[in-house]
């Protein structure tokens, strides 16, 4: 039986409440800074005025608390796993130090290449990177799979939302099936979605209502059966909104 449960609250409060080494893998993307600058200048008018903008949806998490995060989430791993950062070209030269400052090993970049053009005047914006960490030391599953991973964007869908097949490829690289995968900035969930469809536990959380609502509806589409166990066990996540699924 496979496993999602998801919260709802700050990430980083959130992962004070996860015991020591207690998950297996880390997918994640939050909302960087860099985006408000996109928005002052006016560069990207999705970001500004569409439906699917982020400006209305939510709020950026500062550059300034990368150090805070990195900590928690490097504790909350296991000893020998894979963290891999959703990011893009300005924020990774700020994220990579302070990953490695707290103990994290850089291997490299991966390139999600979205196939189609998107946004910006110089040299318009066809791929987005994803830092790939690791604790300790844990070979990937398959040697062969290539540094570049190609998968359309998604048009129309929540903010910034990722592919869930490019999940799927880092989360088919870096688990076993019935290990845990955490999102601290789920957004829709596919992270979620990738774990789940692949037999991976899933712990998630967002600050925002819509992404859990999202989220929600994603992993009923999955035909999950919803069960009201707390899981993990913890004794002070009693406040977050949770929600266990198991399929
Ligand atoms: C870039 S989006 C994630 C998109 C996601 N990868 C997807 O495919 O849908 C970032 C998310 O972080 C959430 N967020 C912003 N600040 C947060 C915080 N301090 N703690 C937790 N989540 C936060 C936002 O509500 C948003 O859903």
């Amino acid at each position: 039986m496979v496993k999602a449960v998801l919260y709802q609250g700050d990430a980083i409060c959130w992962l004070r409440d996860l015991p020591d080494a207690s998950v297996d893998l880390i997918v994640t993307d939050p909302p960087y800074e860099s985006l408000e600058k996109h928005r002052a200048i006016g560069t990207t008018t999705r970001l500004k005025h569409s439906k699917a903008s982020s400006n209305d949806w939510f709020d950026i998490f500062p550059n300034d608390r990368f150090h805070e995060l990195f900590v928690e989430l490097y504790r909350v791993l296991k000893k020998n796993s894979h963290f891999y950062l959703y990011c893009d070209n300005e924020t990774m030269f700020v994220a990579k130090p302070i990953a490695e400052s707290v103990g994290f090993r850089f291997w490299k970049p991966l390139v999600w290449d979205k196939m189609k053009i998107g946004m910006g005047y110089h040299y318009r914006a066809r791929y987005e990177f994803i830092l790939f960490f690791e604790k300790g030391k844990r070979k990937l599953n398959d040697l062969g799979v290539p540094d570049i991973i190609q998968v359309p964007r998604i048009y129309r869908g929540y903010p910034t939302e990722k592919p869930v097949e490019v999940s799927e490829v880092l989360i088919k690289q870096s688990t076993e099936p019935n290990e845990i995968v955490i999102d601290p900035f789920m957004g829709s969930g596919s992270t979620g979605i990738a774990s789940v469809k692949l037999g991976r536990h899933f712990i998630g959380n967002d600050i925002g209502s819509e992404a859990l609502k999202v989220t929600r509806e994603r992993l009923q589409n999955l035909q999950v059966d919803f069960v009201s166990t707390l899981w993990p066990q913890s004794t002070s996540m009693s406040e977050t909104t949770q929600l266990d699924i198991s399929i």
